[in-house]
């Protein structure tokens, strides 16, 4: 059995929410790219997190749907915008928004959606709103800082390793940590367990993070973006900031000069790959994804969720620990 079948019911669910909710029609031309990004088909992993925790405290899906719809349409906001800063041609295996349209087109269209999120938000009542909009901004103004830390990053050569980790944990940590927290802010409980949930969730995304700048080098065309675009970029990605820690004298020299060079000829990528694998850097990922996944178990397990939704935690952690897409 695909390991993906095991969350294919919550997917499914909130596919048919998505649909049924539907987007605005006009201006076509604010509204098509917003369509265009939601029906590519991610992977929904933000609100699937929502829908199996929710459920674990015991709420129903209609339940905890408008809050999982906001955090993906947020989401996918955040990878219109991301796809810009990164010059990015490709998404889920199809031109990115800007490229497909043109710039200030993305740029409204992601405008757009933080909106549409925030407006699922108010189907809630007062205090369940509240605490999910506080846990939005939380997160939104992390993810904005995080981004940029990514693209201050690209100038500077040497990152320490806690440096690393901040800027991911902000860039795409907090949202799967608010993912798992909405669970719990929607199944009423109080504050340590919605706490305990977010700390879970910074846990999987740190390694989902991880796992994406590994895949951004060495994923094959499943992984639905331009591969190589992160060593194009001089992204500071984890296997970078492990390859200059590992490295020593004329090697570090040579690799840091290659690295952070512009305009990089595809061969020039090539010698890059080249230089992780001679050094064994992709081997590094493994224990650090192990660790994670660890972590997030053991702090699963310490939960209040139900324990058949706490297997299926565990469960959907391992299948991103192991994902190629
Ligand atoms: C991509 O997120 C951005 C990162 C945080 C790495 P996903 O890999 O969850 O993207 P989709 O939604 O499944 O396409
Ligand atoms: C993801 O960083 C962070 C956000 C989108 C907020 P990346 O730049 O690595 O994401 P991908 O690889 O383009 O999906
Ligand atoms: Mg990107
Ligand atoms: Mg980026
Ligand atoms: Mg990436």
């Amino acid at each position: 059995m695909n390991m993906w079948d095991e969350i294919k019911p919550y997917r499914e669910t909130f596919e048919r929410f998505l649909k049924e909710t539907g987007i605005p029609g006009n201006p076509e031309n604010l509204y098509a790219p917003v369509r265009y990004i939601l029906n590519l088909g991610g992977k929904r992993i933000r609100p699937v997190l929502t829908l199996i925790a929710a459920e674990g405290y015991g709420k129903k899906p209609e339940l905890s749907l408008p809050a999982a719809a906001a955090l993906e349409i947020f989401h996918n906001f955040t990878l219109v915008h991301d796809d810009i800063m990164d010059r990015a041609p490709l998404r889920r295996g199809h031109p990115t928004v800007h490229t497909r349209w043109n710039l200030p087109v993305a740029v409204l269209s992601g405008d757009v959606m933080i909106f549409l999120a925030q407006q699922f938000l108010e189907k809630y009542p007062p205090e369940i709103f509240k605490a999910l909009q506080s846990a939005f901004n939380r997160a939104a103004v992390e993810i904005c800082e995080g981004q940029q830390m990514d693209m201050d990053f690209e100038s500077r050569e040497e990152i320490a390793t806690e440096e690393y980790f901040e800027m991911i944990r902000k860039k795409t940590a907090v949202l799967l940590g608010t993912a798992l927290q909405y669970g719990a802010v929607l199944g009423e409980k109080n504050r340590d367990e919605q706490q305990l949930l977010y700390e879970a969730g910074i846990r999987l995304g740190l390694a989902f993070q991880i796992i994406d700048d590994y895949l951004d080098t060495f994923g094959d065309e499943n992984f639905g973006k331009a591969v190589g675009g992160d060593i194009r970029e001089g992204k500071k990605t984890f296997l970078y900031v492990k390859a200059v820690e590992k490295l020593t004298g004329e090697n570090k020299k040579r690799f840091i000069e290659l690295y952070n060079k512009k305009d990089k000829t595809p061969d020039e990528v090539e010698k890059i790959k080249k230089f992780f694998i001679d050094f064994n850097i992709p081997q590094i990922v493994f224990p650090v994804i192990h660790t994670l996944t660890g972590e997030f178990n053991s702090l699963i397990n310490s939960s209040k969720l139900a324990p058949g939704h706490k297997k299926l935690l565990l469960r959907f952690s391992e299948i991103l620990a192991n994902r190629t897409l």
